[in-house]
């Protein structure tokens, strides 16, 4: 979710592979739930994401992603998650806060920045020394 913004189709995705993930399914009240969406606002979408060919839609089960759109949501998620150990690194301690900052500039970010980001919170987790030297002089923002 991206705030008081539209979510995108990416959000959607996303949102998608998390409670599939979470649930095996996705409805379309989970995913209005989840996003803080009306519900038509999902149906709409969930037209489009079919029709581009990122899901199907079941019956009785719900919505259901094609492998294409697991990928895609894999990713998604695996982007989210490297933007918000980046966050949870420089100290940004309120999960809301790392949330929506993270909804917020995720789209935003090429696969390449987004490698390099990865490999520094690896570094990051692999030698805490020198980070923990840069965090301790951060001013404390109350
Ligand atoms: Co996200």
């Amino acid at each position: 979710m991206s705030g008081v913004s539209t979510p995108s189709q990416e959000d959607y995705l996303e949102a998608i592979w998390r409670l599939t993930q979470q649930k095996g399914y996705a409805r379309v009240s989970d995913i209005a739930e989840y996003l803080h969406i009306s519900q038509a606002s999902v149906s709409k979408m969930i037209r489009k994401l079919k029709d581009e060919g990122w899901l199907e839609v079941e019956r009785y089960r719900g919505l259901s992603l094609t492998s294409k759109g697991s990928t895609k949501g894999q990713l998604l998620l695996a982007r989210h998650e490297i933007l918000e150990r980046f966050l949870e690194h420089l100290a940004v301690i309120d999960p809301m806060v790392v949330y929506h900052d993270v909804e917020g500039i995720e789209h935003h970010f090429s696969t390449e920045t987004l490698e390099k980001l990865a490999a520094l919170v690896d570094f990051i987790d692999q030698e805490p020394e020198w980070w923990k030297k840069f965090i301790n002089r951060l001013p404390l923002i109350p």
